[in-house]
Protein backbone atom coordinates (compact mmCIF):
# COMPACT_ATOMS: atom_id res chain seq x y z
CA UNK A 1 0.00 0.00 0.00
CA UNK A 2 0.93 3.96 -0.21
CA UNK A 3 1.59 6.19 2.56
CA UNK A 4 2.00 9.70 2.65
CA UNK A 5 3.39 11.48 5.65
CA UNK A 6 2.69 14.68 6.34
CA UNK A 7 6.17 17.30 7.14
CA UNK A 8 9.26 18.14 6.89
CA UNK A 9 11.20 17.57 10.60
CA UNK A 10 13.29 14.31 12.32
CA UNK A 11 9.78 13.56 14.00
CA UNK A 12 8.43 12.68 10.02
CA UNK A 13 11.82 11.36 9.45
CA UNK A 14 11.25 8.99 12.23
CA UNK A 15 7.83 8.12 11.06
CA UNK A 16 9.05 7.23 7.28
CA UNK A 17 11.82 5.14 8.39
CA UNK A 18 9.50 3.00 10.49
CA UNK A 19 6.59 2.87 8.10
CA UNK A 20 8.99 1.40 5.48
CA UNK A 21 9.53 -1.42 7.64
CA UNK A 22 5.85 -2.69 7.30
CA UNK A 23 6.07 -5.55 5.03
CA UNK A 24 2.23 -3.96 3.93
CA UNK A 25 3.79 -0.40 2.16
CA UNK A 26 4.97 -0.30 -1.12
CA UNK A 27 5.23 3.06 -1.44
CA UNK A 28 6.05 5.63 0.97
CA UNK A 29 5.64 9.33 0.03
CA UNK A 30 6.96 12.89 2.58
CA UNK A 31 5.21 16.05 1.71
CA UNK A 32 7.09 18.41 2.11
CA UNK A 33 9.99 15.82 3.74
CA UNK A 34 13.55 16.56 3.97
CA UNK A 35 17.33 15.93 2.56
CA UNK A 36 17.35 12.82 4.82
CA UNK A 37 14.10 12.49 3.99
CA UNK A 38 14.74 11.91 0.24
CA UNK A 39 17.06 9.17 0.68
CA UNK A 40 13.80 7.06 2.47
CA UNK A 41 10.50 8.34 0.83
CA UNK A 42 9.62 10.49 -2.64
CA UNK A 43 9.36 13.45 -0.94
CA UNK A 44 6.51 15.97 -2.52
CA UNK A 45 6.64 19.82 -2.04
CA UNK A 46 3.45 21.35 -0.09
CA UNK A 47 2.30 24.05 1.64
CA UNK A 48 1.35 23.11 5.24
CA UNK A 49 -0.34 26.08 5.73
CA UNK A 50 -2.87 25.63 2.93
CA UNK A 51 -5.62 22.67 2.78
CA UNK A 52 -6.14 23.21 -0.66
CA UNK A 53 -2.56 22.36 -1.67
CA UNK A 54 -2.73 19.23 0.88
CA UNK A 55 -5.77 18.29 -1.12
CA UNK A 56 -4.45 18.61 -4.35
CA UNK A 57 -1.57 16.84 -3.21
CA UNK A 58 -3.34 13.50 -1.64
CA UNK A 59 -5.73 13.72 -4.77
CA UNK A 60 -2.82 13.38 -7.18
CA UNK A 61 -0.75 10.65 -5.34
CA UNK A 62 -3.99 8.47 -3.81
CA UNK A 63 -2.70 7.39 -0.87
CA UNK A 64 -4.39 4.18 0.69
CA UNK A 65 -2.34 6.07 4.42
CA UNK A 66 -2.06 9.24 5.63
CA UNK A 67 -0.06 10.08 8.70
CA UNK A 68 0.03 13.77 9.48
CA UNK A 69 3.19 14.96 11.69
CA UNK A 70 2.89 18.73 12.40
CA UNK A 71 -0.19 20.50 14.58
CA UNK A 72 -0.31 22.96 12.09
CA UNK A 73 -2.49 21.04 9.62
CA UNK A 74 -4.17 19.30 12.17
CA UNK A 75 -5.38 22.32 13.52
CA UNK A 76 -6.32 23.35 10.34
CA UNK A 77 -8.49 20.11 9.52
CA UNK A 78 -6.60 18.54 7.46
CA UNK A 79 -7.89 15.28 9.11
CA UNK A 80 -11.43 16.32 8.86
CA UNK A 81 -10.99 17.47 5.10
CA UNK A 82 -9.25 14.22 4.13
CA UNK A 83 -12.17 11.95 6.24
CA UNK A 84 -14.52 13.83 4.73
CA UNK A 85 -13.49 12.48 0.83
CA UNK A 86 -12.72 8.92 2.30
CA UNK A 87 -9.70 9.08 2.53
CA UNK A 88 -7.99 7.03 5.94
CA UNK A 89 -5.71 9.62 7.91
CA UNK A 90 -4.12 9.34 11.36
CA UNK A 91 -4.99 12.30 13.57
CA UNK A 92 -7.34 13.75 15.51
CA UNK A 93 -9.96 15.81 13.71
CA UNK A 94 -9.53 20.54 14.50
CA UNK A 95 -12.26 19.82 17.42
CA UNK A 96 -10.23 17.35 18.99
CA UNK A 97 -7.11 19.27 18.18
CA UNK A 98 -8.07 22.36 19.98
CA UNK A 99 -6.19 20.51 23.15
CA UNK A 100 -3.65 21.97 22.16
CA UNK A 101 -4.49 25.03 19.69
CA UNK A 102 -5.72 26.67 22.86
CA UNK A 103 -4.08 26.34 26.57
CA UNK A 104 -7.55 27.78 28.30
CA UNK A 105 -9.79 25.07 26.56
CA UNK A 106 -6.91 22.76 27.71
CA UNK A 107 -7.09 24.47 31.20
CA UNK A 108 -10.82 24.07 31.32
CA UNK A 109 -11.64 20.49 29.69
CA UNK A 110 -9.35 19.30 32.51
CA UNK A 111 -10.75 20.91 35.76
CA UNK A 112 -14.28 19.85 33.98
CA UNK A 113 -13.09 16.50 33.95
CA UNK A 114 -11.12 16.63 37.27
CA UNK A 115 -7.82 15.58 35.95
CA UNK A 116 -4.93 16.48 37.76
CA UNK A 117 -3.25 19.96 36.56
CA UNK A 118 -1.47 23.04 38.27
CA UNK A 119 -3.59 25.75 39.49
CA UNK A 120 -4.56 28.92 36.83
CA UNK A 121 -6.26 31.75 35.37
CA UNK A 122 -7.54 32.87 32.27
CA UNK A 123 -7.16 36.26 31.55
CA UNK A 124 -8.00 38.83 28.63
CA UNK A 125 -7.11 42.15 29.70
CA UNK A 126 -4.64 43.39 32.22
CA UNK A 127 -7.25 44.38 34.85
CA UNK A 128 -8.03 40.29 34.64
CA UNK A 129 -4.01 39.71 35.41
CA UNK A 130 -4.08 41.99 38.37
CA UNK A 131 -7.01 40.45 39.77
CA UNK A 132 -5.70 37.15 39.60
CA UNK A 133 -1.87 37.28 40.57
CA UNK A 134 -2.67 38.05 44.29
CA UNK A 135 -3.77 34.39 44.12
CA UNK A 136 -0.52 33.11 42.90
CA UNK A 137 3.14 32.50 44.54
CA UNK A 138 6.13 33.15 42.52
CA UNK A 139 7.57 31.83 40.60
CA UNK A 140 4.35 32.22 38.45
CA UNK A 141 4.26 30.85 34.79
CA UNK A 142 2.83 32.72 32.06
CA UNK A 143 1.72 31.10 28.90
CA UNK A 144 0.34 32.56 25.66
CA UNK A 145 -3.03 30.45 25.01
CA UNK A 146 -2.37 30.07 21.34
CA UNK A 147 0.84 28.15 19.38
CA UNK A 148 3.38 29.76 19.80
CA UNK A 149 6.37 27.52 18.58
CA UNK A 150 7.27 27.03 21.89
CA UNK A 151 8.11 30.54 22.62
CA UNK A 152 4.83 31.03 24.79
CA UNK A 153 5.81 30.38 28.10
CA UNK A 154 7.77 32.14 30.29
CA UNK A 155 8.47 31.46 34.09
CA UNK A 156 8.39 34.82 35.90
CA UNK A 157 9.90 35.13 39.17
CA UNK A 158 7.72 37.71 40.88
CA UNK A 159 4.41 38.94 40.28
CA UNK A 160 5.98 42.26 38.74
CA UNK A 161 7.47 39.95 36.33
CA UNK A 162 4.58 38.09 35.25
CA UNK A 163 2.46 40.86 34.94
CA UNK A 164 4.85 42.50 32.77
CA UNK A 165 5.06 39.40 30.99
CA UNK A 166 1.49 39.40 30.81
CA UNK A 167 1.06 42.81 29.22
CA UNK A 168 3.38 41.97 26.56
CA UNK A 169 1.69 39.50 25.75
CA UNK A 170 -1.68 40.72 25.81
CA UNK A 171 -0.65 43.92 23.28
CA UNK A 172 0.39 41.13 20.55
CA UNK A 173 4.07 42.21 21.24
CA UNK A 174 5.46 39.24 21.97
CA UNK A 175 3.97 36.24 20.41
CA UNK A 176 1.34 37.83 18.42
CA UNK A 177 -2.38 36.92 18.12
CA UNK A 178 -1.59 33.62 19.93
CA UNK A 179 -1.23 35.57 23.28
CA UNK A 180 -4.10 37.90 23.00
CA UNK A 181 -5.39 35.87 25.88
CA UNK A 182 -3.19 34.16 28.55
CA UNK A 183 -3.29 31.59 31.57
CA UNK A 184 -1.46 32.43 34.75
CA UNK A 185 -0.13 28.89 36.44
CA UNK A 186 1.25 27.09 39.14
CA UNK A 187 4.80 26.88 39.33
CA UNK A 188 5.30 23.09 39.72
CA UNK A 189 8.28 21.03 40.49
CA UNK A 190 9.21 17.58 39.41
CA UNK A 191 10.76 15.61 36.84
CA UNK A 192 9.06 16.13 32.73
CA UNK A 193 7.22 12.79 31.28
CA UNK A 194 5.90 12.84 27.76
CA UNK A 195 3.29 10.05 28.05
CA UNK A 196 1.87 9.38 24.51
CA UNK A 197 -1.05 7.08 23.93
CA UNK A 198 -2.87 5.78 20.58
CA UNK A 199 -6.25 6.37 21.02
CA UNK A 200 -9.07 5.36 18.22
CA UNK A 201 -12.14 8.12 20.23
CA UNK A 202 -12.51 5.64 22.92
CA UNK A 203 -9.76 3.18 23.67
CA UNK A 204 -6.23 4.15 24.80
CA UNK A 205 -3.11 2.22 23.89
CA UNK A 206 0.57 3.82 25.51
CA UNK A 207 3.50 4.03 23.58
CA UNK A 208 6.57 4.21 25.95
CA UNK A 209 7.09 7.07 28.48
CA UNK A 210 10.36 9.38 26.74
CA UNK A 211 11.84 12.76 28.76
CA UNK A 212 12.67 15.61 25.99
CA UNK A 213 15.12 18.29 26.97
CA UNK A 214 13.79 21.68 26.36
CA UNK A 215 16.35 24.05 26.55
CA UNK A 216 18.94 24.76 24.24
CA UNK A 217 21.83 24.50 27.18
CA UNK A 218 23.31 21.75 29.33
CA UNK A 219 21.83 21.66 33.12
CA UNK A 220 18.82 22.84 31.73
CA UNK A 221 19.99 26.23 31.30
CA UNK A 222 18.92 28.94 28.22
CA UNK A 223 16.15 29.52 26.39
CA UNK A 224 13.69 27.01 26.01
CA UNK A 225 13.57 25.07 22.26
CA UNK A 226 11.58 22.45 19.91
CA UNK A 227 13.71 19.87 22.08
CA UNK A 228 17.13 19.41 22.26
CA UNK A 229 17.08 15.76 22.90
CA UNK A 230 15.00 13.35 24.50
CA UNK A 231 15.55 9.31 26.03
CA UNK A 232 12.84 6.62 26.63
CA UNK A 233 13.95 3.39 28.49
CA UNK A 234 11.99 0.62 30.16
CA UNK A 235 12.19 1.92 33.56
CA UNK A 236 11.30 5.61 33.02
CA UNK A 237 7.97 5.02 34.14
CA UNK A 238 7.27 1.43 35.63
CA UNK A 239 4.25 -0.39 35.12
CA UNK A 240 2.04 0.70 37.81
CA UNK A 241 2.61 4.32 37.14
CA UNK A 242 1.78 3.78 33.12
CA UNK A 243 -1.60 2.07 34.21
CA UNK A 244 -2.63 5.03 36.60
CA UNK A 245 -1.64 7.39 33.70
CA UNK A 246 -3.59 5.91 31.43
CA UNK A 247 -6.70 5.55 33.62
CA UNK A 248 -6.24 8.49 35.27
CA UNK A 249 -5.30 10.88 32.65
CA UNK A 250 -5.50 9.66 28.78
CA UNK A 251 -8.31 7.70 29.38
CA UNK A 252 -10.41 10.45 31.22
CA UNK A 253 -9.37 12.85 28.07
CA UNK A 254 -10.57 10.81 25.98
CA UNK A 255 -13.81 9.62 27.47
CA UNK A 256 -14.05 13.23 27.98
CA UNK A 257 -14.06 14.77 24.67
CA UNK A 258 -16.52 11.62 23.66
CA UNK A 259 -18.58 12.84 26.09
CA UNK A 260 -18.12 16.77 24.99
CA UNK A 261 -19.15 15.02 21.43
CA UNK A 262 -16.13 15.06 20.10
CA UNK A 263 -14.10 12.06 19.07
CA UNK A 264 -10.21 12.00 19.83
CA UNK A 265 -8.45 9.50 17.35
CA UNK A 266 -4.88 9.63 16.70
CA UNK A 267 -1.96 10.30 19.13
CA UNK A 268 -2.90 12.59 22.26
CA UNK A 269 0.74 13.63 24.04
CA UNK A 270 0.69 14.51 27.69
CA UNK A 271 3.22 16.68 29.12
CA UNK A 272 3.19 15.76 32.30
CA UNK A 273 4.97 17.06 35.40
CA UNK A 274 5.93 14.28 38.10
CA UNK A 275 5.45 16.82 41.41
CA UNK A 276 5.76 15.44 44.82
CA UNK A 277 1.20 15.75 44.74
CA UNK A 278 1.49 13.40 41.66
CA UNK A 279 1.55 13.45 38.41
CA UNK A 280 -0.03 16.59 36.60
CA UNK A 281 -0.64 17.91 33.27
CA UNK A 282 1.66 20.86 32.13
CA UNK A 283 -0.29 20.25 28.22
CA UNK A 284 -1.17 18.47 25.27
CA UNK A 285 -0.22 17.99 21.91
CA UNK A 286 -2.15 16.62 19.52
CA UNK A 287 0.27 14.55 17.73
CA UNK A 288 3.81 12.72 18.03
CA UNK A 289 6.61 14.52 19.96
CA UNK A 290 9.58 15.95 18.47
CA UNK A 291 12.30 14.65 18.93
CA UNK A 292 10.56 12.19 21.34
CA UNK A 293 9.28 9.84 18.53
CA UNK A 294 12.41 9.40 17.70
CA UNK A 295 13.71 7.33 20.82
CA UNK A 296 10.22 5.97 20.91
CA UNK A 297 10.12 4.48 17.61
CA UNK A 298 13.49 3.05 17.83
CA UNK A 299 12.25 1.02 20.60
CA UNK A 300 9.35 -0.08 18.50
CA UNK A 301 9.20 -3.60 17.64
CA UNK A 302 5.92 -4.16 16.18
CA UNK A 303 4.21 -2.66 13.06
CA UNK A 304 3.41 1.12 12.89
CA UNK A 305 0.96 0.33 10.32
CA UNK A 306 -0.98 -1.78 12.08
CA UNK A 307 -1.25 0.43 15.26
CA UNK A 308 -2.44 3.35 13.17
CA UNK A 309 -5.15 1.18 10.77
CA UNK A 310 -6.63 -0.45 14.43
CA UNK A 311 -6.90 3.63 15.82
CA UNK A 312 -7.80 4.67 12.48
CA UNK A 313 -11.02 1.55 12.05
CA UNK A 314 -11.45 1.93 15.83
CA UNK A 315 -10.58 -1.14 17.07
CA UNK A 316 -7.19 0.33 19.04
CA UNK A 317 -5.48 -2.44 22.08
CA UNK A 318 -2.55 -2.97 23.81
CA UNK A 319 -1.20 -5.73 21.81
CA UNK A 320 -1.28 -3.10 18.98
CA UNK A 321 2.38 -2.09 20.13
CA UNK A 322 5.29 -4.69 20.97
CA UNK A 323 8.41 -2.80 22.88
CA UNK A 324 11.93 -3.53 23.02
CA UNK A 325 13.35 -3.34 26.43
CA UNK A 326 16.45 -1.64 24.77
CA UNK A 327 16.83 2.11 26.16
CA UNK A 328 17.24 4.55 23.06
CA UNK A 329 18.50 8.26 23.29
CA UNK A 330 18.19 10.94 20.66
CA UNK A 331 20.57 14.21 20.57
CA UNK A 332 19.52 16.79 18.72
CA UNK A 333 22.43 18.74 16.65
CA UNK A 334 21.06 22.46 16.04
CA UNK A 335 22.40 25.20 14.00
CA UNK A 336 24.41 27.83 15.87
CA UNK A 337 22.26 30.79 17.01
CA UNK A 338 19.09 28.35 17.64
CA UNK A 339 16.57 28.80 19.09
CA UNK A 340 16.73 32.76 17.80
CA UNK A 341 18.41 33.63 14.93
CA UNK A 342 20.85 31.33 13.01
CA UNK A 343 22.56 30.61 9.11
CA UNK A 344 21.69 28.22 6.98
CA UNK A 345 23.40 26.31 4.04
CA UNK A 346 25.80 24.86 5.96
CA UNK A 347 27.72 21.80 4.24
CA UNK A 348 26.89 18.67 7.03
CA UNK A 349 30.09 15.90 6.99
CA UNK A 350 30.82 12.83 8.70
CA UNK A 351 27.15 11.28 8.52
CA UNK A 352 28.17 8.49 6.36
CA UNK A 353 30.95 7.29 9.27
CA UNK A 354 28.23 8.18 12.15
CA UNK A 355 25.88 6.11 10.09
CA UNK A 356 28.20 2.96 10.96
CA UNK A 357 28.41 3.48 14.45
CA UNK A 358 26.42 0.42 15.75
CA UNK A 359 22.95 1.12 17.05
CA UNK A 360 22.72 4.30 15.52
CA UNK A 361 20.30 6.12 12.84
CA UNK A 362 20.66 9.48 12.28
CA UNK A 363 17.38 10.99 11.34
CA UNK A 364 17.32 14.49 9.65
CA UNK A 365 15.21 17.50 10.74
CA UNK A 366 16.50 20.58 8.68
CA UNK A 367 18.91 19.47 5.79
CA UNK A 368 18.64 19.40 1.97
CA UNK A 369 20.15 16.99 -0.68
CA UNK A 370 22.00 18.81 -3.56
CA UNK A 371 25.25 16.65 -5.59
CA UNK A 372 25.06 13.97 -3.11
CA UNK A 373 26.04 16.53 -0.13
CA UNK A 374 23.83 17.43 2.73
CA UNK A 375 23.22 20.71 4.12
CA UNK A 376 21.72 22.59 6.85
CA UNK A 377 18.49 24.37 6.37
CA UNK A 378 16.64 24.34 10.09
CA UNK A 379 17.47 25.02 13.75
CA UNK A 380 17.25 21.99 14.69
CA UNK A 381 19.45 19.71 11.77
CA UNK A 382 19.67 16.10 12.93
CA UNK A 383 18.34 13.80 15.53
CA UNK A 384 20.92 11.42 16.10
CA UNK A 385 19.82 8.52 17.65
CA UNK A 386 21.16 5.30 19.13
CA UNK A 387 19.57 2.21 20.95
CA UNK A 388 21.16 -0.19 22.90
CA UNK A 389 20.03 -2.41 25.91
CA UNK A 390 21.64 -0.27 28.58
CA UNK A 391 20.83 3.20 28.58
CA UNK A 392 25.11 4.51 29.36
CA UNK A 393 25.23 2.12 26.10
CA UNK A 394 22.99 3.72 23.98
CA UNK A 395 23.89 7.38 25.07
CA UNK A 396 27.87 6.72 24.32
CA UNK A 397 27.18 5.47 21.08
CA UNK A 398 24.82 8.78 20.33
CA UNK A 399 27.61 10.75 21.06
CA UNK A 400 29.96 9.07 19.10
CA UNK A 401 27.92 9.05 16.39
CA UNK A 402 27.28 12.96 17.42
CA UNK A 403 31.28 13.49 16.72
CA UNK A 404 31.70 12.32 13.91
CA UNK A 405 29.39 14.61 12.35
CA UNK A 406 30.59 18.72 11.72
CA UNK A 407 28.88 21.47 10.48
CA UNK A 408 29.77 25.13 10.93
CA UNK A 409 28.36 26.64 14.10
CA UNK A 410 27.06 23.32 15.23
CA UNK A 411 25.49 23.42 18.72
CA UNK A 412 24.52 20.23 20.62
CA UNK A 413 23.77 19.15 24.36
CA UNK A 414 26.00 17.34 26.10
CA UNK A 415 24.13 16.33 28.75
CA UNK A 416 21.26 14.33 27.10
CA UNK A 417 19.75 11.31 29.60
CA UNK A 418 22.68 12.70 32.05
CA UNK A 419 20.30 12.64 34.87
CA UNK A 420 19.07 9.46 34.50
CA UNK A 421 22.05 7.82 34.57
CA UNK A 422 23.08 9.11 37.85
CA UNK A 423 20.21 8.09 39.20
P1 LIG B 1 4.23 23.95 27.80
O1 LIG B 1 4.27 24.47 26.40
O2 LIG B 1 2.98 24.27 28.53
O3 LIG B 1 4.64 22.51 27.92
O4 LIG B 1 5.43 24.69 28.55
C1 LIG B 1 6.75 24.61 28.08
C2 LIG B 1 7.66 24.28 29.22
O5 LIG B 1 7.53 25.23 30.28
C3 LIG B 1 7.36 22.94 29.87
O6 LIG B 1 7.96 21.89 29.20
C4 LIG B 1 7.93 23.15 31.25
O7 LIG B 1 9.33 22.96 31.24
C5 LIG B 1 7.63 24.59 31.53
N1 LIG B 1 6.36 24.71 32.27
C6 LIG B 1 5.13 24.84 31.72
N2 LIG B 1 4.18 24.91 32.69
C7 LIG B 1 4.83 24.82 33.86
C8 LIG B 1 4.41 24.82 35.23
N3 LIG B 1 3.12 24.97 35.58
N4 LIG B 1 5.35 24.70 36.17
C9 LIG B 1 6.67 24.58 35.83
N5 LIG B 1 7.12 24.56 34.58
C10 LIG B 1 6.23 24.69 33.59
N1 LIG C 1 9.21 17.90 22.16
C1 LIG C 1 8.05 18.65 22.49
C2 LIG C 1 7.04 18.70 21.45
O1 LIG C 1 7.06 17.96 20.49
O2 LIG C 1 6.15 19.52 21.56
Amino acid sequence: MKVLVLGSGGREHALVWKLAQSPRVTNIYCAPGNGGIAAEAECCAVDLKSLPAMVELAQRLGPDLIVVGPELPLTLGVVDEFSKRGWPTFGPSKAAAQLELSKSFAKEFLQRHRIPTAHYAICDSMAEVRDALPHFHAPIVVKADGLAAGKGVVIAASREEAATVAGEMLSGKMVGDAGLRVVLEEFLEGDELSFLVFSDGERVAPLVAAQDHKRIGDGDSGPNTGGMGAYSTQTIVDDQMRDWLVHHIARPVVEGMKAEGVEYKGVLYCGLMMTARGPMVLEFNCRFGDPETQPILMRLESDLLEAIEASIEGRLSDGDFRWSSDAAVCVVMASGGYPGAYEAGKKIRGLDDAAKVEGVKVFHAGTSRRDGDYYTTGGRVLGVTARAPELADAVERAYEAVRCIRFEGVHYRQDIAARALKK
